[in-house]
């Protein structure tokens, strides 16, 4: 099963097992991990699952779809390697997946 790990602000690390065909947002959310909040449930409306991807994995992670990009704008602290952590899914090729959470969300 694919391992995601999430760093936060403070250099903490939580690592866990994400079935293939779940979200980023949705691992973090059924173990806990503080620092994402998903107010809208995964429907790519509310901006409040965002992460940074740790710049190896951009290129496999790939870019985000224009409906995510036009809600990334709502993040705070915008930057080159932000996406909505519901808008990544679980696949094989990202076991290994580091991603760090934001400050604060929205
Ligand atoms: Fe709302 Fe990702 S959970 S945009």
């Amino acid at each position: 099963m694919p391992k995601i790990t999430f760093i936060d602000v403070a250099g903490t690390s939580r690592s866990v097992d994400a079935p293939v065909g779940w979200t980023v947002m949705e691992a973090a959310v059924k173990n806990n991990v503080p620092g994402i909040e998903a107010e809208c449930g995964g429907a790519c409306a509310c901006a409040t699952c965002h992460v940074y991807v740790e710049e190896p994995w951009m290129e496999i992670v790939g870019e985000p779809q224009p409906m995510e990009a036009d809600m990334l704008d709502f993040a705070s602290d915008l930057r080159s390697n932000s996406r909505l952590s519901c808008q990544i899914k679980v696949r094989p090729e990202i076991d290994g997946l580091v991603v760090h959470t934001p400050e604060r969300q929205g």
